[in-house]
């Protein structure tokens, strides 16, 4: 068996694909390396029989020694989008990286249509993947669709005042479940696709925000209406909210890029990869009407 390394493997991405290259596709801890900048954070992992490595994509030399012995690489992009460009830099370290250390084949989690994308952070996906391209190394390209997990973060607050203020307009979004992304991260690292493939995980339906509200009312029993706003007014209340400047602008450019038709594609990349259907927003929100309640939440 290839051995596979993990980056990220700290991270609730990072954790679920170790998760399921166990449970899901039966690999042996031996097959699996974890890689965190920090090996503490992996104690359970480690308990496991999995060995795990330091990697930061901030320190190129500690990288080649922690990608050196691994046939296939998976990169999970960081979550380092506080200063512009920074994200990309780390990307393009652990890609030198892993070319120095011989890798086999390197799987990246980027983002649907970063081409054209208007959220802010795009152009750090596009340059991984051209990146990529340029390494040389095979690849598989994983463009994960924005998660159902992310409305975790705003939906109990809407659901508490009745109200969501979306810059949406009447765009679609097709979102995907977090677990969905990491099994299919899982499918590619232990059945590698042939050639070099580029794959947009999404759930089978493209919604509205009227729709999304819908799905979440019913989970909670709770109504919410949604209001149309601009992205100013938009911008002007999560900054009134206390969110940093680049988290506010990160927000807002998503909605745009909703608005734009940018996020309305759905595939069935994931079946294709999986042979499983997709959980599906109005699924993952029953799942998790207990911490979307308000009341539960104390909010
Ligand atoms: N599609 C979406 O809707 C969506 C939503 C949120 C995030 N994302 C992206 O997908 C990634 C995984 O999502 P998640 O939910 O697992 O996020 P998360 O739990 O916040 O994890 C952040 C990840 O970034 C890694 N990281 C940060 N700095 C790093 C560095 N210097 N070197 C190496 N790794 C570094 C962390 O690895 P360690 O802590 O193990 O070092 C961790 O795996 C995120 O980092 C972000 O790029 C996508």
């Amino acid at each position: 068996m290839a051995r596979i390394l993990v980056t990220g493997a700290a991270g609730q991405l990072g954790r679920s694909v170790i998760r399921h290259l166990l449970d899901t596709y039966g690999l042996a801890p031996a097959d699996l390396v974890a890689a965190s900048r920090n090996t503490t954070k992996l104690p359970e992992l480690a308990a496991l029989g999995i060995e795990t490595r330091r990697a930061d994509f901030d320190d190129e030399a500690g990288l080649v020694d922690a990608f050196t012995g691994i046939d296939r690489l998976l990169i999970v992009s960081t979550d380092e989008l506080a200063v512009p460009g920074k994200r990309l830099t780390q990307h393009k370290t652990a890609i030198a990286a892993a070319k120095t250390a011989g890798i086999r084949h390197i799987v990246y989690t980027s983002m649907p249509n970063p081409d054209k994308s208007l959220v802010t952070f795009a152009p750090d996906h596009l340059g991984t993947e051209e990146a990529i391209k340029e390494s040389g190394l095979p690849y598989t390209i994983l463009r994960n669709a924005w998660y159902h997990d992310n409305y975790m973060m705003s939906m109990p607050h809407n659901l508490q005042t009745g109200t969501w203020y979306t810059a949406m307009g009447t765009g679609r979004i097709a979102n995907i479940s977090r677990d969905d992304c990491a099994r299919a991260a899982a499918a590619v690292l232990v059945d590698p696709p042939i050639g070099n493939r580029t794959f947009t995980l999404t759930s089978a339906e493209s919604l509205t925000a009227e729709e999304i509200a819908a799905r979440a009312s019913t989970a909670t029993g709770k109504p919410l209406n949604v209001v149309h706003v601009t992205g100013d007014q938009l911008a002007e209340g999560l900054k009134g909210a206390g969110l940093p400047d680049f988290v506010v602008n990160m927000l807002v450019s998503a909605d745009a890029n909703v608005a734009a038709g940018n996020f309305d594609l759905v595939t069935r990349d994931f079946e294709t990869l999986t042979d499983t259907k997709p959980q599906s927003l109005t699924d993952f929100f029953e799942g998790k009407k207990e911490q979307m309640n308000p009341e539960k939440q104390g909010l």
